[in-house]
């Protein structure tokens, strides 16, 4: 081929009359190739991010529906969700922290030195590192009575982070159930702990005693009912002792001291007066 005629079929008609078998060819290709997929890759990533956010946030609403016991008329969940007030909790003093909830993304702040506290070997009970200062919680009021209160926990299992929501009775005590919305636990193991039947125990359940002590517990094996203190007890997931572990560990991190608990204590003493 004269070099007339190549540059006449322009750069790429050259590589293509190269023999198949040619390594210039196939470096060539194999470059053009991993260019282009990357440009498709990462210009779907940047469209379609905003689609992934609504969507993680509509999933959100919709466990928090769920967990309460809400549904979503003909599907419309943000009409649903709007029954809930939404709050930011200070944890370390268990008020309501003066901030936009809109504007607050607790999971960002987790990873946040600036907002958030690093947690020492002996705090860390759910292996999560760090944990944001402030907490984002729902209330479901009726008649300015508050029913029910949704608080966000998380924490290891025995391979992920699980990540869901306890829900509250409007004592501040009784549990009206636990849901979590995402973890990578082993299905048929683990991943038990989205069995709406092991769900279902949590429901009723009193995370604290008479003398405001937290007592819930995920226990090994299954739960006696005749035992005084079944009430704060939920069985364990058969061959998932670790998951079963890290619920527990989880739940209570969350709604002790260092977690949920100074707000819980406010709420509570303030139904009392
Ligand atoms: C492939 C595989 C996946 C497993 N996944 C889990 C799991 O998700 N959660 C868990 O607690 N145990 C899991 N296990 C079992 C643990 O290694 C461990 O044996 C178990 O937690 C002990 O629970 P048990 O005393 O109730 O049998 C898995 C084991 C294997 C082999």
């Amino acid at each position: 081929m004269t070099e007339k005629n190549s540059n006449s079929k322009g750069f790429i008609g050259g590589i293509l009359s190269l023999p198949n078998d040619s390594p210039k060819k196939t470096i060539i290709i194999a470059f053009l190739l991993c260019l282009v997929c990357s440009v498709l890759v990462s210009t779907a990533a940047v469209v379609l991010k905003s689609k992934q956010v609504a969507n993680k946030e509509l999933d959100i609403k919709k466990n928090i529906l769920a967990i309460s016991g809400l549904s979503a008329e003909n599907g419309d969940i943000e009409t649903a969700f709007e029954k809930f007030e939404v709050k930011v909790v200070d944890l370390e003093t268990g008020q309501y922290a003066d901030i936009d909830p809109s504007s607050y993304d607790q999971q960002k702040a987790s990873s946040d030195p600036a907002q958030s506290i690093k947690l020492t070997a002996e705090q860390d009970i759910a292996k999560i590192g760090r944990r944001a200062k402030l907490a984002t919680i729902y209330l479901l009021k009726e008649n300015d009575t508050i029913k029910q209160v949704i608080l966000p926990i998380h924490g290891y299992g025995l391979w992920s982070t699980l990540y869901g929501f306890i829900a509250f009775e409007g004592d501040f005590n009784t549990i009206q159930g636990l849901q979590f919305y995402a973890h990578a636990e082993t299905p048929g193991l683990g991943g038990e702990v989205d069995n709406p039947k092991w769900r279902k125990q949590w429901h009723g359940k009193k995370a604290f005693d008479q003398d405001g002590h937290l007592k819930i517990k995920v226990i090994r094996g299954h739960v006696d009912f005749k035992m005084a203190d079944a009430e704060h007890k939920v069985d364990g997931l058969s061959g998932a002792t670790l998951t079963s572990r890290g619920v527990s560990n989880l739940v209570n991190y969350w709604l002790g001291d260092h977690g949920f608990g100074p707000y819980l204590t406010n709420m509570r003493s303030a139904m009392e007066k």
